[in-house]
């Protein structure tokens, strides 16, 4: 099963996403999770990356597709895989597209950006693993610290309220675009494409996808 995870900064596509590599055990792709490992292990590309995430931008296309390939032609990609966070313009929908790489569901997340700006500010993260909490909606079993490894949770240097509104401008303006491009493609190929309520509860969520997947 190939799935796109389609949602504005802070939609739930990383909540989501853990639930998903569970219940069906594909692995997630996640773009974002991989420039911050990159920045972490201190990689040239991970520098110049990290300028960028910090202010609210995207990463260039090239070095994102580049990324992505090489990632989807690993071994344990051949049964399927879960891209969260990719792709998130048309160029980058487009080198899916000419690599042949076809997608069977298109999963949008919906919810309205006053809710994304609530969720960010108590957002917390695992970097070792990419595991997300919420102070309030999600919270840790022991305050500060990770469910399965007890290591400190983090706040992402991009959750800034200003960092917040300038990616949810970047989303409306460059990724949501991509919401008729593939309504449009799964109208004349296999792909399926469904909206989701995201405002809803986690485990809410977690119950729609689980009904539109099967
Ligand atoms: P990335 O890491 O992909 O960030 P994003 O798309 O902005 O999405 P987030 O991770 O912020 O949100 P999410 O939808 O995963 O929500 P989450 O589940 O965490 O990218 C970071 C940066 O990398 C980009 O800005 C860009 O610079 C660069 N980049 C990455 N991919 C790129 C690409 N393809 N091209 C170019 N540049 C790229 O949930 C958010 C919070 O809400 C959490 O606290 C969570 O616990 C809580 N929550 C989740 N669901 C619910 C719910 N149902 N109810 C209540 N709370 C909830
Ligand atoms: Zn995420």
């Amino acid at each position: 099963m190939r799935i796109i995870l389609l949602g504005a900064p802070g939609a739930g596509k990383g909540t989501q996403a853990q639930f998903l590599m569970q219940q069906y055990g594909i692995p997630q792709i996640s773009t974002g999770d991989m420039l911050r490992a990159a920045i972490k292990a201190g990689t040239e590309m991970g520098l110049a990356a990290k300028k960028v995430i910090d202010a609210g931008q995207l990463v260039s296309d090239e070095i994102i597709i580049g990324l992505v390939k090489e990632r989807i032609a690993q071994d344990d990609c051949k049964s399927g895989f879960l891209l969260d966070g990719f792709p998130r313009t048309i160029p980058q929908a487009d080198a899916m597209l000419e690599s042949k790489i076809d997608i069977d569901f298109v999963l949008e997340f919906d919810v309205a950006d006053e809710v994304i700006v609530e969720r960010m500010s108590g957002r917390r993260v695992h970097p070792g693993s990419g595991r997300v909490y919420h102070m309030v909606y999600n919270p840790p079993k022991v305050e500060g610290k990770d469910d399965e490894t007890g290591e400190d949770l983090m706040i992402r240097p991009d959750d800034e309220p200003e960092t917040v509104k300038k990616r949810l401008d970047i989303y409306h303006e460059q990724t949501e675009p991509l919401v008729a491009y593939y309504q449009d493609l799964a109208g004349k190929s296999s792909t399926q494409y469904h909206k989701l309520d995201g405002t809803q509860a986690v485990d809410a969520v977690s119950s729609q996808l689980k009904e539109l997947l099967g």
